[in-house]
């Protein structure tokens, strides 16, 4: 039996991760403890650990698509970047990944907004699915200080849809995804 790693390259992550935390930069979101404010590259650096965590457990997977998608998967939703940006840089493949993962705010509502993005998502190559996944899971290593309980129960519902819809993509990244629901919430950290 042959042991096929996916290989992935330094110079594919170094170019994307330039180009996120260029497009990132002064963005921050709240962290654990109040008043805590952290860069947003660490969001992003977070999921393309995940994904490469997995990366050796799964079959015919590109990893280097993988790590594209998960370094520039907030740039469409979050940044000034636009599509022809990403295209021009990345390629046809990445930019339709990034869109596909970009929320549609011509949408009413969060819940009109994820249906359609999981829809999206979809009719994407399996690593688009992997890097919505490895996204939830980076977004449920705590919930921010200033959120209360409702707050939580409504994103781990939300979060079992996205397991729902996605999680086949995946055995290792639905295992830990599954494992973070549970656990999301519980021995906050308080201020
Ligand atoms: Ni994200």
């Amino acid at each position: 039996m042959t042991l096929q790693i996916p290989r992935w390259s330094p110079d594919v992550y170094a170019k994307a991760w330039r180009f996120a935390s260029w497009f990132h930069a002064g963005q921050k979101y709240g962290g654990v403890t109040q008043g805590e404010q952290i860069e947003y590259i660490n969001h992003i650096g977070s999921v393309a650990m995940e994904i490469l965590a997995v990366a050796q457990l799964e079959p015919d997977f590109n990893a280097d698509f993988a790590v594209q998608m998960a370094l520039l998967h907030d740039t469409l939703e979050d940044t000034r970047a636009t599509f022809a940006d990403l295209e021009t840089e990345f390629g046809i493949a990445v930019a339709n990944g990034v869109q596909a993962l970009t929320k549609s705010t011509q949408l009413p509502d969060k819940r009109a907004q994820m249906l359609d993005s999981l829809a999206r998502i979809r009719l994407e190559p399996r690593e688009v699915w992997m890097v919505k996944l490895a996204d939830r899971i980076t977004n449920l290593y705590h919930p921010p200080f200033y959120w209360n309980a409702e707050k939580i129960a409504a994103y781990k519902l939300e979060a079992l849809l996205i397991l729902e819809q996605l999680g086949s993509a995946s055995t290792g990244l639905a295992h830990r995804l599954r494992e973070k629901i549970r656990n999301y919430g519980e021995n906050r950290i308080s201020g």
